[in-house]
């Protein structure tokens, strides 16, 4: 066997040099003389290495959904979208195919999603939106998403629009007398929508500035609303967020669609609340997609700004129906063949590690600088617990106002993302997991300064020297040039260890 053909092998098993060495119980140096052509591997490894070879062939029959698709629910600021592969290959060579695994952290669910095709998966993280969308991806299954092709569920959404428009029609036809006036050029009413068309904001702090067309649309709107029986946790989309972050015709289709689904049977239901945020994640009117801020469409100087115009003019076109049936059809297609039970539980990381569970290999993917993940995806959050909550508020011009975001008072705000706590709270993980014998796969994602990207809440030197106390291995793996190091402080140079992503493997 020659050492080209030693390390394909090993790379297809998704194995380091140093854990093949521990497979095969040889010192840590040897694979890696047997790939440099400086030693001859003997015939022993050999059969060992062939036995490894048929061992994986037989698990990828066993598990043939292992080669999925990368899919990408929602667009997500740290989403590991481009990573899952290498995410698996590293897990592959710290658990066997059928064990659980457990995803910490996981967002928007494409790392649990990507490997839920040969592991059972724990997947934990606090934000609501994260539970919907992992009950979605783990336990959806195409029935579930065909379900938006039938056409009582489509007549019953037609009735349920047809009704909000009925309720909501003041402001509707302001909204379109602004959407035309704005191509014709005239776009204060446009931007008064944005920057001012919040109906729960102006219900907390009203805003004095807006223009009286749009006070009364939003009056006259409040009185219909007054005398239907419409429930406040129904239109939760469009009280809050019509305006600044959707047309209020695309809220109405959110909240018109949100009733249709919360009416269908449990699981069907589950799996569509699902479809329900990539739509939002999809035709959100924002740069980036995220949900920290509404666009911005006035410059300082006064003018606008054309390409926001030409983009906000397209999002607030967007037809939710449309967009709705072409998720389905994605996550349809995407949706988890297999029948392992996985679990996905909204909650703090450090409380669930507390809980004894019989998982022993896990993938974390925590925050790493100050950016509070539920500042850039509140309105998901809000659009799942469809409460009413209070919003943040500001005073500019030395008026009280809600502040532009739309923000729900009391967002969670991680410690891993507080400079004072997040060694502690990177510790207390540490340390959990040890007292587990857990093994651990943590991703630190890479920080380019050029791109004004935050720092990072903790060094990498200081990451690996915190897991060198609480695991007996820490081995770093640098995707970008394929380098696998067996760690200790003195091995680590500073500088170029801060310029691209890496992942510490954390083993006992
Ligand atoms: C870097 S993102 C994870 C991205 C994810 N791997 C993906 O591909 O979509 C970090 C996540 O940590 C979650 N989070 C922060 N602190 C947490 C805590 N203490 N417990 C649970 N989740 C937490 C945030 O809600 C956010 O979704």
């Amino acid at each position: 066997m020659n050492s080209e053909r030693i390390k394909t092998l090993r790379l297809g098993l998704g194995l380091s040099q140093t854990k093949l060495a521990q497979v095969l119980g040889i010192a840590p140096g040897t694979v890696n003389k047997w790939e440099a052509g400086k030693t001859k591997i003997s015939a022993k490894f050999v059969a060992a290495l062939d036995k490894l070879e048929v061992a994986a062939r037989r698990d990828a029959q066993v598990f043939p959904s292992a080669n999925r698709e990368v899919f990408r629910p929602i667009q997500y600021l740290g989403s590991k979208a481009r990573l899952v592969s290498t995410v698996r290959t590293l897990i592959q060579g710290m658990a066997s195919a059928g064990e659980t695994v457990g995803d910490l952290f996981c967002g928007s669910g494409v790392v649990s999603h990507f490997l839920s095709g040969e592991h059972p998966i724990i997947a934990v993280d606090i934000q609501g939106y994260s539970e919907v969308l992992g009950v979605a991806l783990l336990s959806g299954k195409q029935e579930h998403f065909e379900n938006a092709d039938s056409e009582s569920f489509w007549n019953r959404y037609s009735e349920l629009t047809s009704y909000l428009a009925a309720i909501y029609s003041p402001l509707l036809r302001y909204e379109e007398q602004a959407l035309s006036a704005a191509k014709e050029g005239n776009y204060s009413a446009l931007t008064a929508i944005v920057e001012s068309g919040s109906l729960a904001a102006n219900a907390q702090c009203p805003l004095h500035n807006r223009p009286r067309e749009l006070v009364m649309a939003m009056e006259a709107t409040l009185a219909n609303v007054s005398t239907s029986n419409l429930l406040a946790s129904s239109t939760t989309a469009t009280n809050y967020f019509g305006g600044p972050y959707f047309s209020y015709w695309q809220t109405i289709g959110l909240d018109a669609l949100y009733m249709t689904i919360a009416e269908q049977p449990r699981d069907i239901g589950a799996s569509l609340k699902g479809v329900l945020l990539s739509v939002a994640s999809e035709i959100v009117n924002t740069v980036g997609k995220q949900f920290a801020q509404p666009i911005k469409l006035i410059k300082a100087d006064g003018g606008i700004q054309p390409l926001l115009l030409q983009r906000t003019l397209r999002d607030r076109n967007l037809n939710v129906e449309e967009v709705f049936r072409a998720w389905a059809k994605k996550w349809g297609n995407n949706s988890n063949p297999n029948d392992f039970s996985h679990q996905v539980i909204r909650g703090d990381v450090l409380s669930y590690l507390e809980n004894p569970v019989d998982c022993k290999v896990y993938y974390a993917d925590p925050p790493y600088t100050i950016d509070h993940y539920s500042r850039f995806y509140h309105v998901l959050e809000t659009l799942v617990h469809r409460d009413e909550p209070s919003l943040d508020e500001t005073v500019r011009l030395g008026q009280r106002r809600v502040m532009r975001g739309i923000y729900r008072a009391g967002r969670y705000q991680s410690p891993f993302c507080i400079p004072s706590a997040a060694a502690q709270a990177y510790a207390s993980m540490f340390s959990r997991l040890a007292k587990k014998e857990a093994s651990l796969l943590l991703s630190y994602s890479h920080f380019e300064e050029d791109e004004g990207h935050r720092p990072r809440l903790m060094s990498m030197v200081d990451l690996v020297n915190l897991a060198g106390k609480y695991f007996s291995h820490v081995e770093l793996y640098e995707p970008d040039n394929h380098i696998h190091r067996k760690l200790n402080a003195a091995s680590l140079n500073a500088s170029s260890l801060e310029n691209a992503e890496k992942f510490l493997i954390c083993t006992h």
